[in-house]
Parts: C-alpha cells; sequence; structure tokens
C-alpha cells in the first residue's frame, strides 16, 4: 500500500467539458477517503516550473462540477523537456524536467495526477521515467487517446456538434442551401461520425476515409432529382481528399505543431464550382469544447477522478486511466488502466469496419468513397 499523504494535480493541453468534474473527484476522494491534501498546478505543468500552485481543499471544488473549462488553467503550449520560461526572463527554450520534479519535492507531493491527451500523457511518461509517482486520465473531445475507448468531453462535443446539424437542417431546407459544418478532428472522426449520424447529416466526411468529390456531388445531385432539395454536409477538420492534403497551418514548436481549419471553406469553395445550388459553410470550432458537460461527461469524469486516486492508494504508477470497451457498443463500461506508454503510440483512428460507418452506409449516407460503394436509387 503506498505512503503517499499529499498529491498534485494539473489539466495539460487545450480544454474539455468534465475536466472539473474529474479535479472535483480527484480532490474529494483524495481528502475524504484517504486524508490526502491535494495541490493544484495552474495551466498544467506551466506552474510546475512557474511555481503558480494552490491547495485544493473541498470548498476550492465546490459547485465546479458543471462547470466547463478548467479551475485550474490548461496550457497547450508547455512542455517542461522543452520550454522557454518568459516570465523568468529565457530567451530559448530548455529542459526544465529537473525544476518541475525538484517543486514536486519542495512541496512533498508524493504522487501526481495528470489529466491530458496524448502530449500530455507522452511528458507524463517521461517524467515517471524520471522517478515522478504518475497516474493519468484522458482527456480530449476528440476522444482519439489511445489506451481508452472513450475520453471525457466527447459526449459534450457530439451533443453541441448533433445540436449544430439540427440547426443549420431547418436554415437549409428553407434556403435550398448545401450547408457544410466543419467539426473539430484533426487524424480522427469520432465527433464527426457521431454527431453526423445522430444529426442525420446526408454526407460525412472523417480524415480516415479521404473523400471523393464525385461520390460528394452525385450525393447531392440525386437527393435534388429525389425532391431533396437541400444537403447536410458534415466534415471534420482533418478530412481531405483522395487526391488532395489536410488543411492545416503549421504554428511552430515539434510538439504541437499543427493547427486545422479551412477544408469546410475549401469544400464549399469546390462544390460552388460544379453545382447550381448555393452552397455554405461553417466552423462549429471552439463551441464544441465550451459549455456545461453532459450528465454523461459528468459522471465519466468524476468515475476516473476517483479511478485515479484509486490506483494511487493501490501503489500504481506510471499508469492511465482506461474504459476497455466502447460503452455505445456495450452494455457495461470496464474501468481500468493501461501503461502511460500505451497512449504516446499516435492517436486512436475511428476503424474502418466500426458498427457506425456501416450504419451510416446502410441510411444512405455518402461516407465519401467512390459513387458505386454506396447509395441506390429509388
Ligand atoms: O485536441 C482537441 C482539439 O479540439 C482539436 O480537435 C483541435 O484541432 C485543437 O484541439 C484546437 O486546439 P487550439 O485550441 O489550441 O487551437
Amino acid at each position: 500500500m503506498s505512503e503517499i499523504r499529499r498529491i498534485g494535480i494539473l489539466t495539460g493541453g487545450g480544454d474539455a467539458p468534465g475536466l472539473n468534474a474529474v479535479i472535483r473527484a480527484v480532490t474529494k476522494s483524495a481528502i475524504l477517503d484517504h486524508g490526502w491534501s491535494v495541490i493544484g498546478f495552474r495551466n498544467g505543468f506551466e506552474g510546475c516550473i512557474t511555481g503558480e500552485f494552490e491547495e485544493l481543499n473541498l470548498s476550492s471544488v465546490r459547485g465546479i462540477l458543471p462547470r466547463g473549462g478548467t479551475i485550474l488553467g490548461a496550457s497547450n503550449r508547455c512542455n517542461p523537456f522543452s520550454f522557454q520560461n518568459t516570465s523568468a526572463g529565457e530567451d530559448a527554450p530548455r529542459d526544465h524536467s529537473d525544476d518541475v520534479i525538484q517543486r514536486f519535492q519542495d512541496l512533498e507531493i508524493d504522487a501526481v495526477v495528470v489529466i491530458g491527451g496524448d502530449g500530455t500523457m507522452s511528458i507524463s511518461n517521461e517524467l515517471s521515467r524520471k522517478g515522478v509517482q504518475v497516474i493519468g486520465i484522458p482527456k480530449t473531445i476528440d476522444n482519439d487517446v489511445r489506451g481508452t475507448k472513450v475520453t471525457f468531453g466527447f459526449d459534450t462535443a457530439v451533443t453541441t456538434a448533433t445540436e449544430a446539424i439540427d440547426k443549420l437542417h431547418t436554415t437549409a431546407e428553407s434556403h435550398h442551401r448545401v450547408m457544410i459544418v466543419e467539426l473539430m478532428g484533426r487524424t480522427a472522426g469520432w465527433i464527426t461520425l457521431y454527431a453526423g449520424v445522430a444529426g442525420g447529416a446526408d454526407i460525412i466526411l472523417i480524415p480516415e476515409l479521404p473523400f471523393h468529390m464525385d461520390s460528394i456531388k452525385d450525393k447531392i445531385e440525386r437527393r435534388a432529382r429525389l425532391g431533396s432539395y437541400f444537403t447536410i454536409i458534415a466534415i471534420a477538420e482533418g478530412a481531405q481528399p483522395v487526391d488532395g492534403r489536410a488543411i492545416y497551418e503549421t504554428i511552430g514548436d515539434e510538439w504541437y505543431q499543427k493547427r486545422f481549419g479551412g477544408i469546410g471553406s475549401w469544400l464549399e469553395h469546390e462544390l460552388s464550382q460544379q453545382l447550381e445550388q448555393e452552397v455554405r459553410s461553417v466552423v462549429l470550432g471552439h463551441l464544441q469544447r465550451g459549455g456545461e458537460p453532459t450528465a454523461r461527461d459528468r459522471a465519466l469524469g468524476t468515475m476516473m477522478g476517483t479511478y485515479a486516486v484509486d490506483l494511487l492508494a493501490e501503489g500504481e504508477t506510471n499508469r492511465m486511466v482506461s474504459i476497455s470497451r466502447d460503452p455505445m457498443g456495450q452494455s457495461s463500461t470496464d474501468m481500468t488502466s493501461v501503461p502511460l506508454v500505451v497512449a504516446t503510440r499516435g492517436p486512436r483512428h475511428v476503424p474502418i469496419s466500426h458498427p457506425l460507418i456501416r450504419s451510416a452506409r446502410v441510411m444512405d449516407v455518402c461516407v465519401g468513397e467512390p459513387w458505386h460503394a454506396h447509395g441506390k436509387e429509388s
């Protein structure tokens, strides 16, 4: 059994609805179940370097369960192994990992709960190799952390995206337009696939299935022939045409270098050249990350937070909390953990054999494949 008396907690990477539920669950279970104290670091690993932290007690986490964002602040620009501490006047990035470890020692922190995506898990894995006791909790609205079948934040993002598609339906139908909605998902199309199916999109384009322009055009024209003079297209920001490439901006450091966005307006432009119908696009962007978490994400975050503390209490370290079965496809969710290193092996893509892709095809949704692969005129 562990000798823990104090733990640290931080939220790395972009925010996701449900982070506060996790912070609350970790804090309450550490204090109430084990009598440990909890130090919250501000802005991910940055707070460990700059010394921005606070003790979290029961009143610090009161009332935060339904709140979006993270009370600790987040940063997806701080890799302690290569970080330029501008507040200390540094003019170039350097390795601050020993400073982080020193900070934990100075504060008598015995173990750290790190909530984040694959980048945060990679950093945590490196820190654990240097002797830090870490338990990771996977977080991203994109649902693409390897080693878990679901992350909190995903359900809220899908709910927001589905509502957006519902709203686009009424205006698209009134104006007889093709409406494109660009959704988040850099290399994995989970949000677009789930929201696209839930919202009844006619065309769903995800990074895992590079799309053929002809099949999109054919689908729109066929709908018009059959009397539906409007079409909804849900496209992931990382989707790409078979003969093109994904659209992103390279923004600097090696750890977080691609800012996606623009494929929706590219598609709008291309389709406008080829169709008589008016084509318009919208980008849902950070609306998918903001706002109150759904009940499901609050419950999942709470479950993951308490489980992370249980793992530490059992003396486990260098592991990431995981849900081992897809809750949408199974009758129960299985709470377990995997070695942190699993999360560092690249994003978890939508398998082409996923039952939701099959269902979409059966619903006569175009998923961008060549025309003959789907659809029947009837
Ligand atoms: O990883 C989650 C995510 O929402 C991606 O889908 C998106 O590309 C990225 O974050 C945007 O991050 P930022 O807020 O740093 O631009």
